[in-house]
């Protein structure tokens, strides 16, 4: 079946121009006030269904997902992977087509394996939403990441951003590089060399720089976004212990002075603290941690709108 809207289908960042990321920002800054109202309901969707499907752990991403789905008035319902059918040896595409057989207009994904969404937007007449697939994409993440940077900055043109951390298996990073490029950001990376892939190198001329040592990612930066370490991706040692890469790469106070005295600090969530992030940084007034979950409402309030039919811009 045709899909009437372009981009009913978020898959990725890559994929997007920086008028439509643009696009969906504005749209997300008009849906933010209705989660500061006492009543935090809004009839947009209503008679709309949405489900989560979620086959990796989540708190913020699948909440919040909900929450923005209950906020428009959709019907949201939540897939429990380990009591669902695909226990008894489903597959991911019988799974789709059975949950798309219930006409729901749109199907939130989360899955270890990069490529899951995309899969199933190929057989699924509900929108299909990337809520992160294995180490390739997290599109709703760098929104709202993009809508707390360009809310405290007021742009996101011509701003310095060092992103640290476990970039190899990091797809809030893949998708913040795409995102803050398109937008005209400077984006450094670093981390331990091996975890920094080298598949970036065609975004070099786009503003990326990978740095050979944490220092120089930091210096002179308005934002510094610290990566977790996932232990739960890597199959091999990539540093020699937590301390140690906590001494050479963890974002400390001492560290943090080198960026701007202005400079903020993002963290995706959830945060190993005292290894990639010392506590004092992440609960310091420069932090924008719980700022940046707010935002993820706002941002997935207006994923869903769009993926549904709404217009940009006219929530
Ligand atoms: N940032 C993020 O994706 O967090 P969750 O895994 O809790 O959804």
């Amino acid at each position: 079946m045709e899909k009437p809207f372009r981009r009913r289908d978020l898959l990725g960042i890559r994929d997007l121009n920086a008028a439509e990321v643009r696009g969906i920002l504005d749209t997300a800054e008009n849906f933010r006030e209705i989660n500061s109202r006492e009543i935090k309901k809004v009839p947009t969707l209503r008679g709309k269904t949405v489900i989560n499907l979620f086959f990796e752990n989540s708190t913020r991403t699948r909440t919040s997902f909900e929450l923005a789905a209950k906020r428009l008035s959709a019907d949201a319902v939540n897939i429990s992977v380990s009591s669902s059918s695909v226990t008894k040896g489903e597959t991911l595409v019988d799974t789709a087509l059975n949950l798309d057989a219930m006409d729901p207009d749109c199907i939130v994904v989360r899955h270890g394996s990069a490529g899951v969404p995309h899969q199933l937007a190929k057989v699924s007449r509900a929108a299909i939403v990337n809520a992160g697939d294995g180490a390739n994409e997290h599109a709703t993440q760098a929104l709202l990441d993009a809508m707390t940077i360009r809310d405290h900055n007021g742009k996101i043109e011509g701003l310095k951003v060092a992103i640290v951390g476990d970039i190899l298996h990091s797809r809030v990073a893949r998708s913040n590089i795409h995102l803050l490029t398109k937008l005209g950001a400077t984006v450094k990376v670093a981390g331990p060399g091996t975890l920094v892939p080298s598949d970036f190198g065609h975004l070099v001329e786009s503003g990326l720089t990978m740095c050979p040592h944490v220092e120089d990612a930091i210096e002179g930066a308005d934002v510094v976004m610290i990566l977790r370490i996932q232990r739960e991706r890597q199959d091999s040692a990539y540093f020699p212990t937590l301390r140690e890469y906590s001494i050479h790469y963890g974002l400390t106070t001492a560290r943090l002075e080198l960026a701007k005295k202005d400079a903020i600090v993002l963290h995706p969530g959830p945060m190993n603290r005292g290894i990639e992030i010392a506590s004092d940084v992440a609960d310091s007034s420069r932090s924008l941690i719980l700022d940046q979950v707010k935002y993820g409402v706002a941002v997935r309030m207006a994923v869903l709108y769009l993926s549904t039919g709404g217009s940009m811009g006219s929530s």
